[in-house]
Formats: C-alpha cells, sequence, structure tokens
C-alpha cells in the first residue's frame, strides 16, 4: 500500500493495528472477537461516534473492554473514559473484562504496561484510562477531559441521564475524540436512542439470532446467549412483546404509550446495589383466582432482598408460609392486601404475629392523595415507578424476569376528572396478561401508608422508625 512507503515495519504493524482492532486482539490476547464484534470495532477505527443496540449477552461489556485496551495501547498519547450506570457494571463487568484481557496477554508473554487497577489504568499523566459509573457522579467533570486522542466509552448506554450525555458529548464534540455507546435498546428517548436516526453516527443492531451459539453448532463461546435463553424468553414474555424486542431482537420497541414503568429504569434497578439498612418489611399480595399466586416480598430500606411464590394455598397455609417467611427475614413490619381471601390471612397474622406490625392493605381502598390518584392501588404503583425512575431502589430480584414483566406491562389512564388509574386486573386478564401478583407485591412493599396504623402489640419495638407507631 502506497501510504506503508518508508515506513518502518514496527511503523507499518501501528498503522494496520489502529484500522484493524480485532488482529490488534487476536495477537495481543488470542481471542478472537465474533463477526459483529469485529465489525463493530472496525467501524469504531473509522468512525467517531458508533452506537450500538444489542440483545441481551451479545458481548457488549467484552467489546468494549477490548475497544478501551486497545485505543491505549494504540494511540499516544490517549485518554480512555468508560462509563455504566452503576458501580458493578463498571467495576465488576467492564473492568473485569480489561483485566482479563490484561492477563491473557500477559500469559502471551505479551506485558501491556502500565499500572493496572480496579478502575483505572495509567501510563503517565497524559496515557490513562480510567471507569466510573455515572450514577455517582457530576457532569461537570467531563470538562477536565482533554488529549490528543480520546475514547469514550458508555456501555449500557439506555440507562445514562441525559445531564451525563450532556457531559459525554461536550468531550465529544471538542477535539479529536472516538464515542462507543453500547446497550440494551430499552429507552424510547434520550441521546442513545436519537442517535440511531441522527446524522454523524455509525449504527447497528445486535439480534440474539445472528449470535454465534446460534448458528446451529452448539455453544460457541461460553457466556453468549444461548436456544434455552431464547426458548426461556419466549415462553416468559412471549414474541414481540416489548422485552422481546429490546432484549433478544436487539431493536427499539414499538412505543407502548401508557405503561407505567420503563424497563430501562427497572434494568437500573437490578443492577443498583443499596446497603440494607433499616428494618426489614414484608409484603403479601394473596392469590385471587385459582390461576394467580401468592407472592411475599421482603424489603430491607431501599433494597429488595427476597422473594417467593405459592400456589393453590388455603388461607390458613398462606398464613403459615408468610409467617414462616416473616420470621425468616426478622420482619418488623407485614403489609397484607386484605380484600377477600386476604382479609382470613390478615386475621391470622394479628392473632400469631404479636411483635410485629400487621398492616391491612387495601389496592381498591382510598389513596393518601385522593385528588391525583383513583384507587391505593394505582398510588401505589405510581410510587413505585417515581422510586425506580429515580433510582432511589434497587435489588437483584428486579432482574427477575416475571418481575420485569409485570412491571413494565402496567398500563394506566387518566380519569375525566384528571386523577391516574391502573388498568384494571380484569382489563388486563381479556388482553390474555396473567395477574401481576410479583408487581403488586413489590408496589406494595414500598408503599406509604396513610393511617397511624393500629398497633397489636404492648411491649413496644424498639427501632426508632417504628416507634412512632407507639400508643
Ligand atoms: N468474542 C468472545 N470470545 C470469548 N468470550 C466472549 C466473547 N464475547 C463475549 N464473551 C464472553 O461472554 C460473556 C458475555 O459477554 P458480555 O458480558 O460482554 O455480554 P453483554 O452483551 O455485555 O451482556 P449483558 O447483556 O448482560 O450486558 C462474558 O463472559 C464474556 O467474557
Ligand atoms: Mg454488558
Amino acid at each position: 500500500m502506497k501510504q506503508f512507503k518508508g515506513l518502518t515495519n514496527r511503523e507499518k504493524r501501528a498503522i494496520y493495528y489502529r484500522a484493524m482492532p480485532d488482529v490488534w486482539i487476536a495477537e495481543v490476547t488470542g481471542e478472537k472477537p465474533w463477526r459483529k464484534q469485529t465489525e463493530i470495532l472496525r467501524a469504531l477505527a473509522l468512525h467517531r461516534r458508533v452506537a450500538v443496540a444489542s440483545c441481551n449477552s451479545a458481548g457488549k461489556s467484552w467489546l468494549a473492554a477490548r475497544a478501551a485496551a486497545w485505543f491505549l495501547a494504540n494511540f499516544y498519547p490517549a485518554v480512555v473514559v468508560t462509563t455504566a450506570p452503576t458501580d458493578r457494571q463498571v467495576r465488576r463487568i467492564l473492568w473485569k473484562e480489561i483485566h482479563s484481557l490484561f492477563n491473557r496477554a500477559k500469559r502471551n508473554g505479551i506485558n501491556l504496561g502500565g499500572k493496572l487497577l480496579t478502575k483505572s489504568w495509567e501510563f503517565t499523566e497524559e496515557h490513562f484510562a480510567f471507569g466510573f459509573a455515572t450514577r455517582d457522579y457530576d457532569p461537570d467533570a467531563f470538562q477536565g477531559i482533554h488529549s490528543d486522542n480520546v475514547l469514550v466509552i458508555v456501555d449500557e448506554a439506555a440507562g445514562i441521564s441525559e445531564s451525563i450525555w450532556e457531559g459525554v458529548m461536550s468531550v465529544v464534540r471538542g477535539q479529536n475524540a472516538k464515542l462507543l455507546a453500547i446497550g440494551n435498546p430499552t429507552n424510547l428517548s434520550g441521546t442513545f436512542y436519537n442517535a440511531f436516526t441522527a446524522k454523524g453516527w455509525w449504527t447497528t443492531h445486535i439480534s440474539a439470532f445472528e449470535t454465534p451459539n446460534l448458528q446451529g453448532k452448539g455453544i460457541v463461546i461460553p457466556g453468549l446467549i444461548t436456544e434455552q435463553d431464547i426458548e426461556d424468553a419466549r415462553e416468559d414474555w412471549g414474541e414481540g412483546s416489548f422485552l422481546w424486542q429490546s432484549r433478544i431482537l436487539g431493536i427499539f420497541p414499538d412505543k407502548v404509550e401508557d405503561t407505567l414503568i420503563s424497563l430501562s429504569w427497572v434494568e437500573a434497578a437490578a443492577n443498583q446495589d443499596f446497603e440494607p439498612e433499616g428494618p426489614v418489611e414484608v409484603a403479601c399480595d394473596v392469590a385471587r383466582y385459582g390461576s394467580d399466586s401468592t407472592v411475599f416480598v421482603a424489603r430491607r430500606g431501599p433494597l429488595l432482598i427476597a422473594g417467593e411464590e405459592h400456589t393453590q394455598l388455603s388461607t390458613m397455609e398462606t398464613a403459615g408460609r408468610l409467617i414462616d417467611f416473616v420470621r425468616r427475614h426478622n420482619a418488623m413490619v407485614v403489609k397484607v392486601d386484605a380484600v377477600g381471601i386476604g382479609a382470613g390471612v390478615y386475621d391470622r397474622l394479628k392473632e400469631v404475629l404479636r411483635d410485629v406490625l400487621v398492616l391491612e392493605m387495601n389496592a381498591g381502598g382510598t389513596p393518601i392523595d385522593a385528588s391525583a390518584y383513583a384507587d391505593a392501588g394505582t398510588e401505589w404503583w405510581h410510587n413505585l415507578a417515581k422510586k425506580l425512575q429515580a433510582g432511589e431502589i434497587g435489588g437483584r430480584l428486579f432482574g427477575d424476569r416475571r418481575v420485569m414483566r409485570e412491571l413494565t406491562s402496567r398500563r394506566y389512564r387518566y380519569l375525566s376528572d384528571g386523577r391516574m388509574k391502573l388498568e384494571t386486573k380484569e382489563e388486563m386478564r381479556k388482553k390474555g396478561f396473567k395477574s401481576p401478583d410479583w408487581g403488586d407485591a413489590i408496589a406494595m412493599a414500598y408503599a406509604g401508608v396513610k393511617e397511624r396504623p393500629k398497633i397489636n402489640v404492648r411491649p413496644v419495638m424498639d427501632l426508632t422508625s417504628a416507634s412512632r407507631w407507639r400508643r
């Protein structure tokens, strides 16, 4: 090639590596990106802004980590910034992959150099990479990032707030900088979403059906999405559902105008680490029909810590299991949906759990803010939606397939007097949705309680937060 004339071999190789990140990776670590990963890496070498909307477990974070290392190793001086919404995603996923790459290279006899720490990789003051979680970050801090070569990597890009995006874009605009935004297409607004129709972006989608383990040759790359995962998703979410489109097909789902809770909030909650603090509260949604489930969940402060589901139980059996659940989690408060069959469970609990505050909940009852909500259930769900949107609550259980589906499929409308009202169970049933038993229990767990509850215990609990309920 003409541009190679007069160059040393080393210089030629540098030019080659800069254009072919996949070749650099293969030579340094012996790893092989799969077809789409290669395509994206090469696009990043050519273009300034690259956005990838992908299904789950397609190797997005693997790719993001390799892109970071490639850039740092082949451009000088260079600054690489990697972000994801939560610290767990940055530290335990993306940077874990960077460490794995570094160690593989080492085993291959190649020392990539620099000082590699949990979330940073430093060579000199002007040549380094670092990672941070956008949730704990001040967007203004992006202002300090200047270098001849900059790469910003945004993993889980649908979960990044717009104020952070402003910071990211200000870095990319002002200088010779590249941007790789990669994630599940779960959010139907914002910079990541807009990138797919905006000018100046190279974009692509990854469907689960084009990934290596779905080519009829069995599991080629362990850890990537499998036939079985797709089968499970089909069963749990249904083809064509919001979750199917985003997490399997890797496309932005058709807009669902009136759903209360967005998938990206629930995903963020599933990845959010909170310190468990304060007393444990349990909520129980009692099955109303034979096909419904009774669900217990427990939360400790913002963190959803446990949940279980039972079917076909009698009132007494339900009460027995619930008492066991309350004891196991050392709960101080238990909220029971006390309508219909639930009334018997509530009565039994009050009788037995003398040292626990047993609260009677009624989704059809009066809300705390009767001017805004048609009933208490709507208020609980909207309260849950607001907490999820604000990133105030979380826990692994939010990542459960059924929890995700139930939370994201609940719709609402406004009554003529402006009050919000959830779609009724009956309306949902007609559309083929199962009763959102997990969703109801979780909404109840985080619900505020209006009246000073009647306490059924004389020796008072010594927890400060419960002391206002003393009589
Ligand atoms: N080309 C590859 N070669 C070997 N292993 C790979 C490759 N790509 C991905 N993996 C492995 O597959 C697993 C899943 O990859 P990764 O976490 O990057 O997927 P993801 O798309 O980010 O997943 P999620 O949807 O959970 O964010 C990881 O263990 C990763 O190391
Ligand atoms: Mg990932």
